[in-house]
C-alpha cells in the first residue's frame, strides 16, 4: 500500500467531513439571519449578537466559533469580538455581490434531506421529480445563480456573440427556456426595453415567482410561461433562445433542443449554458468539478430519471452539449470564450 496516497486521502476526506458538517451551519446562519446580523454590526461578541439576532447565546457562541475555525469569519482575541470583513461579507451575507456563495448553503441542506429517497432509487431506478425535490430547492438554485445573471449575463456572456448585443438593443424577440424563478429572463428584459422576453418552466411555482420579480421591476416587455418547453415553444420565430443550467436536467433534452432549433427564426441563435466541467471524470478534479459530479445524482440525474427521461446528469461537458446539438440537427455549435468558474456557454445556429 502507498502510504502517503492513503495519508493524502484520509486528509482529503477530513476536510470533505468538516465542509458538511459547515454547509449545516451555513444554513443556520443563512435562516436566522446571523450572516446579515454580522455584517451590519461590526465587530461584535457573541452576547450582542445573541441579542440582536433574538438567539441562544451558547448556540450563537459556538457557531462562531466554528466559523472562526473555517476561516469564515475572524476573531480579535484582544477583544473578544467576532468580525465579519468587507470581503467576507462579499461571500458569506451580501446577496447582491458578484462573489456571493451563500446559494449554497440553500442548496446543500434542503438537497440532502432527499437521501433517504434518492438511496432508493439506487436499488430500484426512478428518482425525485422537480415537483418534490423540495419547496426550499428552485429558491435555492435561484440563489445560486443570481449572482452570475446580476453582473456577466449582459455586461460578459451575450457580449460573446457578435451582434448579438446589438440586435438585443434594437429590439429582438427571446426566449430563456428552463428560466426557473426568472432571474436571468428579468436581468434581460432590464438591460434591453426594446427586446421582447417569455420565459418558460414547468415548475409552476417558479413561474409565479418570475412573475412577481418581473413586476417589482414594472416590466412591461417580459412575460413568463408555465409549461414544458418542448410542447410550448411555436415554430420559427425566434432572435435568440437561451436555455442556462437546464437542458441537462430535462426528461426529453433532444426534443426540447429540436423544438429550440425550430423556434429560431433564420439568422437567430440559441445560447445555452452548461456546468463548467467536462465529459471525462479524471479532468473534473478540481473544487468545481467534483461539487457538480457529487450534486448530479442527488439533483439533475432524478429530476430526469423520475420521469424515466435521459438521465444526462449535471456534467456533460462541451463534448455531450455538441453530441446533443447534433442530433437535435442544429448545423453550428461553438463554445463561447467566456471566463466563469461555475458555467461555460455554447452557441447554436439552426442554419
Ligand atoms: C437547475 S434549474 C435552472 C433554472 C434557471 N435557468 C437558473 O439558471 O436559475 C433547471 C430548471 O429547468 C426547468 N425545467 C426542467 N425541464 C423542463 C422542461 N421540459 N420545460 C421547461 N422547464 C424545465 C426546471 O423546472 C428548473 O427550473
Amino acid at each position: 500500500m502507498n502510504m502517503q496516497k492513503a495519508e493524502e486521502l484520509a486528509y482529503k476526506v477530513i476536510n470533505d467531513y468538516g465542509g458538511a458538517f459547515l454547509m449545516a451551519l451555513g444554513y443556520i446562519g443563512d435562516q436566522l439571519g446571523l450572516f446579515k446580523a454580522l455584517e451590519s454590526s461590526g465587530a461584535t461578541t457573541s452576547t450582542e449578537l445573541a441579542s440582536a439576532t433574538g438567539l441562544n447565546e451558547r448556540y450563537v457562541r459556538e457557531w462562531l466559533k466554528a466559523m472562526v475555525a473555517a476561516e469564515y469569519l475572524d476573531f480579535d482575541s484582544s477583544t473578544g469580538r467576532y468580525v465579519m470583513t468587507p470581503a467576507q461579507a462579499a461571500v458569506l451575507s451580501n446577496q447582491d455581490s458578484p462573489l456571493f456563495a451563500g446559494g449554497a448553503f440553500k442548496l446543500t441542506m434542503p438537497t440532502l434531506y432527499n437521501v433517504p429517497r434518492i438511496t432508493d432509487s439506487f436499488r430500484n431506478g426512478g428518482g425525485i421529480p422537480y415537483s418534490e425535490i423540495g419547496p426550499d430547492v428552485p429558491c435555492a438554485i435561484e440563489q445560486v445563480f443570481r449572482p452570475g445573471y446580476l453582473h456577466f449575463l449582459v455586461a460578459e456572456w451575450l457580449t460573446k456573440v457578435p451582434g448579438l448585443t446589438e440586435r438585443l438593443e434594437q429590439g429582438a424577440k427571446v426566449i430563456d427556456v428552463g428560466c426557473g424563478r426568472g432571474q436571468s429572463t428579468v436581468a434581460m428584459a432590464r438591460a434591453f426595453p426594446n427586446s421582447r422576453f417569455l420565459g418558460i418552466d414547468y415548475h409552476a411555482g417558479s413561474i409565479d415567482a418570475a412573475r412577481a420579480l418581473a413586476l417589482r421591476h414594472e416590466l412591461g416587455n417580459v412575460q413568463f410561461l408555465a409549461a414544458p418547453a418542448e410542447q410550448a415553444l411555436a415554430q420559427g420565430h425566434c432572435d435568440l433562445i437561451c436555455a442556462f443550467d437546464c437542458i441537462h436536467d430535462m426528461v426529453h433534452p433532444v426534443a426540447t433542443l429540436e423544438a429550440i432549433r425550430a423556434a429560431l427564426a433564420p439568422g437567430g441563435v440559441f445560447v445555452w449554458g452548461e456546468p463548467n466541467a467536462t465529459h471525462e471524470p479524471l479532468q473534473n478534479r478540481n473544487p468545481i468539478g467534483r461539487l457538480f459530479h457529487a450534486i448530479s445524482p442527488l439533483h439533475c440525474l432524478t429530476v430526469s430519471l423520475a420521469h424515466g427521461g435521459a438521465g444526462l446528469g449535471t456534467v456533460i461537458g462541451e463534448a455531450g452539449a455538441r453530441e446533443l446539438a447534433q442530433q437535435a440537427g442544429f448545423a453550428t455549435f461553438e463554445k463561447l470564450p467566456t471566463n466563469h468558474p461555475f458555467n461555460q456557454f455554447f452557441a447554436c445556429r439552426p442554419n
